[in-house]
């Protein structure tokens, strides 16, 4: 273990990383109108309250030191950078993936190795094994992810790390990390990550824990007064555009024209070769602790009651996408201790028309479709075909009776 924690300059990272296949959707030429309800939790002031509990505070109780950053893609290459990752080194990361999960690595001048996913989106352990197997560069760490909010059992790949002196970095982006709300999730690895601006109504958030015996290099830098007050104006800003009164009377039919499809690509789809992060990956931002005006306001959300409204929300997109044909959901079943991030929903057939009706209606939907091709057949099938469906607290009940109706107006329509 004698190589962990070095760093790797921005000069070595750029020339460690073998490059990537990116395959990506470019909405430009669609002419996809606005989402007629952001797609992010917004600030309610009747979500607030007046005693403050910090989304750490669990993991701090249960031992872990706990860091702040200023998103959870710089929190994920802290932990890597003190797993020993940088140029020379192999991270295995899940074939289905955003890029912000792959941009930290990439940063260090790693290479980075896809793992198979199982179709609930759990660690193919035997292929993780066959490709750590693989001769090349030494793995330092295994990032494995609880996606959208549902866990997954680490146990097997936890041992594995361990036998093979390997870091397991727990990506809890999708999961709600609040001791007021205990999901039984975050304390398997030797790292965790969260992003708690995805749940909470706030411009920036990462955070970092680890077991106290690992060094890691903390964030030092605060953000600048008017960085604060920039953050708090667009937090304001953001409240004022979700609770505009903005539903259209009905949703319009499709309006834009479909680039055409290549022999290769499907529509809009194309493909570059890529070693650097994603231009979502400011390097100017990795030792920001992020804003404390956003821990304050974090610390200050009933978490409980967003928790039941984001599972209500969920349970209600479950109920409508049922009559949806060729429309699937990929976990079904809401088990009790889990706060779901977003909806995400498998579309069987006529994908690109699906993805598409949805987008022309208004409704704020997502996928993953920028992303590394590896040879994960679940990953491939994925990226263009599970869309993610927003379930936050944010939404009140006329915007969701507003998108339910819109949704199943456009699934309707394509049989
Ligand atoms: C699974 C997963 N991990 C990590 C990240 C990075 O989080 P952040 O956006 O806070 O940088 C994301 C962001 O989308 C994610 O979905």
């Amino acid at each position: 273990m004698s190589a962990r924690g070095a760093a790797a300059s921005p000069l070595a990272a750029a020339a460690g990383a073998p490059p990537l296949r990116i395959r990506r959707f470019n909405p430009e030429g669609f002419g996809f109108p606005r989402p007629a309800v952001p797609v992010r939790p917004w600030l309610r002031t009747d979500q607030l309250r007046r005693s403050a509990q910090a989304p750490g505070q669990a993991l701090a109780d249960a031992g872990r030191v706990v860091l702040p950053f200023a998103m959870g893609r710089y929190a994920l290459q802290a932990a890597l950078r003190a797993s020993g990752v940088g140029p020379g080194t192999r991270v295995l990361a899940p074939a289905y993936h955003c890029r912000s999960m792959i941009d930290g690595a990439l940063a260090l001048g790693a290479e980075v190795a896809f793992y198979r996913v199982t179709p609930s989106l759990g660690v193919d352990l035997d292929h993780l094994q066959q490709l750590a197997a693989q001769r090349g560069r030494p793995v330092r760490a295994v990032i494995a992810a609880h996606s959208f909010g549902f866990g997954q059992s680490l146990q097997a790949l936890l041992a594995w790390c361990a036998a093979q002196d390997v870091r397991l970095v727990e990506d809890c982006s999708h999961v709600l990390m609040h001791p007021a709300v205990p999901t039984g999730l975050g304390l398997a690895g030797d790292f965790g990550i969260a992003s708690p601006n995805k749940f909470f109504p706030v411009e920036d958030g990462g955070l970092l824990w680890h077991q106290p015996q690992l060094a890691v290099q903390p964030a030092d830098r605060s953000p600048s007064p008017l960085a604060e007050l920039r953050g708090a104006w667009r937090t304001l800003q953001r409240a004022r555009q979700g609770q505009a009164p903005a539903m259209p009377a009905a949703a319009p039919a499709a309006l834009g024209h479909r680039p055409a499809a290549t022999d290769a690509l499907a529509a809009g789809d194309s493909e570059s070769v890529c070693a650097t992060p994603s231009d979502h990956f400011d390097e100017a931002l990795a030792r920001s602790r992020g804003q404390a005006g956003a821990r304050w306001l974090a610390a200050h959300v009933d978490a409980p009651a967003m928790a039941a409204q984001r599972r209500r929300r969920y349970q209600q997109w479950l109920q409508a996408a049922r009559q949806w044909p060729e429309v699937e959901a990929l976990y079904p079943a809401l088990p009790d201790a889990v706060v779901p991030y977003m909806v995400p929903l498998f579309l069987r057939s006529r994908v690109a028309e699906r993805f598409e009706a949805l987008k022309y209606a208004r409704v704020p939907v997502g996928r993953w479709d920028d992303m590394a091709v590896s040879d994960c057949p679940v990953a491939g099938r994925y990226r263009l075909s599970l869309v993610h469906l927003p379930c936050h607290q944010a939404i009140d009940d006329t915007q969701m009776d507003w998108l339910l109706q819109a949704a199943t107006h456009a699934m309707a329509r394509l049989g």
